[in-house]
């Protein structure tokens, strides 16, 4: 594949764009919101990371007519049925609060020993027009107690299967290998091959 591909993420999360460029390498160039001197918050008003990820990038597609993708992950914790999903980011309440999600995921799990839960990322692809959706998930269970500094948002209570350390106490080409955040790049990358 041409190393020249120009393709914007449609985000202002910068822990994102780090992980996404480490895991697509430099198969193709990712620019950044920033990068591309959009300074807009995108909304994420729907109740699916689907509906949220299409909001993203259709919004970045009408304003530059460039080819562009999204992403919207969530924590899907099975004893809370699939909570906090797609509220992940504003689980208690103000948005990107990471502490305060934290804090109410383990009350509400407080006491239950089925700790399983997985993170789950959708990626939209606008690509000359179309939408294509690709899916990455990490299966894995939740801790009682915050370890760890790296990465963000619930990374320190994420330990994914096959290892027994948090995400937080992982290197970011450690989490890369398990993340679902890379294993929905993996898609868009051999999307992305086999249309050249
Ligand atoms: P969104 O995709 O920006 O809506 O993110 C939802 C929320 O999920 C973020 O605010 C984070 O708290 C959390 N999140 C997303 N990806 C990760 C991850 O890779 N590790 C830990 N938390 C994450």
């Amino acid at each position: 594949m041409s190393q020249h591909i120009r393709i914007i993420f449609a985000t202002n999360n910068a822990h994102k764009v780090e992980e996404i460029q480490l895991a697509i390498g430099n198969t193709l160039g990712v620019i950044s919101l920033r990068q591309a001197g959009i300074d807009i918050d995108i909304p994420e008003p729907h109740d699916t990371l689907e509906a949220n990820a299409l909001e993203k990038s259709s919004t970045i597609h009408r304003l530059t007519g460039e080819n562009c993708f999204s992403e919207d992950t969530g924590l899907e914790v099975t004893a809370l049925n699939g909570e906090p999903g797609v509220k992940s980011a504003r689980y208690a309440g103000d948005h990107g609060d990471t502490e305060k999600n934290i804090e109410k995921l383990l009350q509400k799990l407080a006491g239950t020993t089925d700790r399983r839960a997985h993170f789950r990322t959708v990626i939209s692809l606008i690509w000359q027009g179309h939408e294509h959706l690709f899916e990455g998930i990490c299966e894995g269970h939740i801790l009682e107690t915050p370890v760890g500094s790296h990465g963000f948002g619930y990374d320190p209570v994420f330990v994914p299967e096959g290892d027994t350390r948090s995400f937080a106490q992982l290197s970011p080409e450690e989490k890369n290998r398990y993340s679902h955040r890379r294993k929905a790049a993996d898609q868009l990358v051999s999307f992305l091959q086999q249309t050249q």
